[in-house]
């Protein structure tokens, strides 16, 4: 193994801003060998998450080197990756596993990290099982059904509606019967949602007028929030929650880049008023339970009922540009990357 090349992409400069290839710098290094319970993987496609901004930007300016991950470190990431040695009693070789790898050809873990490593059953195809069916489809599938709990006929409003979470999500409250408004950042995945993934109504935050559009396409109200920014709409959803209304905490995109964050909501005192509840889930915590989800999404993917969005970069060079995009909103669906076949490209 140590006679071949691992590429990589490790952390430069602590991102400030906005994410650039410029906080990252590509490296080269012999492949690492596995130890003692231990396995090496061929990562195979690595996904974008919003919240990998917050291990690499800085996160107390009077403390320079502050954040997640170590300067010069390995870029983490989720990925499904093919074992190609193994020192490990549970993962063995040719078997492919979902696991908390690196923008790297190979990567050595122990199967630990943020997201615990899993083999993927035979039968699934390695872009369902990092997206729809990863933990993007895990927070979709029980964010709609456990925490939201819908009930057939109300309307559930959803921001970062055409993303990776908002694009499964949106398709999953229709199947349930629900009203769907979809909130996006652009004319293309305003069109997306309504033409593909069956959204009732659409805004465009951009350009539009959200209040007043929330007015037009919610004249009772809104049953169901599932907010994936956390930004100002989450105020505007909580004015006019219904009574029992719920709200999803999904996740907060507008503010991971913000520091010190904003103010949190000023309307949750509307919760009092209707007997409201908002809930946050963490992905990650029902990975133990993904056999629920398979066996509830994998019949609607093989269907082609459920239609994952898929934004797909090719090559690892592309891997800084996969992170910038959920932030430059260039993306539509699940923003994956696959990774160069054979490695090193
Ligand atoms: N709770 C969990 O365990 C869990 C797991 C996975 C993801 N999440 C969260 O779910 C949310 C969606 O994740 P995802 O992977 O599906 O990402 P995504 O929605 O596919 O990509 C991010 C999107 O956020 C929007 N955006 C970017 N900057 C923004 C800003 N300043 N204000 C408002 N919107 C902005 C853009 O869409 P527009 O063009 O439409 O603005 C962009 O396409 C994220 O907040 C993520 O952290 C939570």
């Amino acid at each position: 193994m140590t006679s071949m090349v691992n590429r990589r992409w490790v952390l430069a400069r602590r991102v400030e801003d906005i994410v650039t290839e410029s906080n990252f710098r590509w490296e080269e290094a012999p492949v690492p060998e596995p130890g003692e319970g231990q396995f090496l993987v061929r990562n195979l496609w690595l996904s974008f998450d919003p919240t990998q901004l917050l291990i690499v930007a800085r996160g107390d300016p009077s403390a320079p080197d502050e954040g997640g991950i170590p300067l010069g470190s390995v870029m983490h990431s989720i990925a499904v990756s093919q074992v190609v040695a193994s020192r490990h009693r549970e993962f063995a070789p040719g078997e492919i596993v979902h696991g908390h790898m690196g923008w790297e050809d190979y990567t050595v873990t122990d199967g630990q990290g943020f997201t615990p490593a899993y083999r993927v059953p035979d039968d699934v195809p390695p872009n369902w099982a990092i997206g729809a069916l990863g933990l993007t489809g895990l927070v979709a599938y029980f964010g709609v059904h456990e925490v939201a709990r819908p009930r057939r006929g109300e309307t559930l409003v959803i921001s970062g509606a055409a993303g990776g979470v908002g694009s499964i999500a949106t398709q999953l409250a229709k199947f349930e019967g629900l009203r769907v408004i979809g909130i996006a950042g652009s004319a293309a995945k305003c069109d997306w949602l309504t033409r593909e993934a069956g959204a009732d109504g659409v805004i465009n935050y951009r350009s539009e007028d959200v209040p007043q559009r929330l007015n037009e396409l919610c004249p009772d109200g809104i049953d169901i929030f599932f907010d994936n920014d956390g930004g100002p709409t989450l105020d505007l959803a909580l004015e006019r929650l219904r009574t029992g209304g719920r709200v999803v905490l999904c996740g907060a995109t507008s503010r991971y880049a913000i520091r010190p964050p904003p103010p949190g909501p000023v309307n949750y005192l509307a919760l009092v008023m209707v007997n409201g509840r908002m809930e946050g889930l963490l992905g990650r915590d029902y990975l133990p339970r993904r056999a629920e989800a398979y066996a509830a999404l994998l019949p609607l993917l093989r269907s082609g009922r459920l239609r994952p969005k898929e934004d797909v970069l090719v090559g690892l060079r592309e891997a800084p540009r996969g992170l910038a995009r959920l932030y430059s909103g260039d993306n539509i669906g699940k923003q994956l990357l696959r990774m160069d076949d054979p490695p090193g490209g």
